[in-house]
């Protein structure tokens, strides 16, 4: 199964996401824009495991996830990968970064090479993925620019999630495989 490591955002955050989502709509009419219910911030891209390493994740994650600690993130602003001429991708930023992400990925990171994964390369730039462009579009760099003053929230995080990622026709659905509680006591705050 094809799977992936996500925190979560709020209820809150997820409505004024989808609220941004539907107000900017029309401006790139070619994006496939992600489902409301799919929107979560990556922390580990997997791929294709077996049911022996689903097995060995889900006891490695509960270990990392247990030792970190809660934390809270803001989503703010936004941006595209890889440039506004050549987007592929359109996402809602995580605006400041929160130290504790940074050491929940690392520990992530960490923990699933220990398992074997081969070291993803790109440096981590938390970000949540709004829409996918198969081709670039002019109207990606006005929502950009739209997007750059917009808050939409904090988000408390309380667990890291395994998802399954299941591909059809009609798209990706992610499916929480298991979630692990974030086992420390203290709770960092936004600066
Ligand atoms: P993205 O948000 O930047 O697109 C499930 O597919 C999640 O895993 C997506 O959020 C996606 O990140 C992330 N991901 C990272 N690397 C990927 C890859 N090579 N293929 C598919 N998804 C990937």
């Amino acid at each position: 199964m094809r799977t992936f490591v996500a925190v979560e955002l709020s209820a809150r955050a997820r409505d004024a996401v989808a609220a941004i989502q539907r107000q900017w709509k029309t401006s790139i009419p070619s994006a496939r824009w992600v489902r409301p219910e799919n929107l979560h911030l990556t922390l580990r891209f997997l791929g294709d495991v077996d049911a022996e390493t689903a097995g060995a994740l889900a006891e490695t994650l509960r270990r990392v996830a247990h030792q970190a600690a809660p934390f809270t993130y803001c989503l703010r602003g936004g941006g595209c990968f890889p440039s506004s001429k050549r987007a592929r991708v359109l996402w809602v930023g995580v605006e400041p970064v929160p130290d504790a992400l940074r050491r929940l990925h690392a520990a992530v990171e960490g923990a699933v090479r220990g398992l074997g994964f081969e070291p993803e390369r790109r440096g981590f730039q938390p970000h949540l993925t709004i829409a996918r462009l198969k081709s670039p579009d002019r109207g990606v760099g006005d929502v950009v620019a739209a997007l750059a003053g917009v808050e939409y929230g904090d988000t408390e995080v309380s667990e890291l999630v395994l998802f399954e990622s299941r591909l059809s026709p009609r798209g990706a659905a992610y499916h929480a495989l298991e979630r692990f509680p974030l086992g420390g006591t203290q709770r960092e705050q936004l600066v």
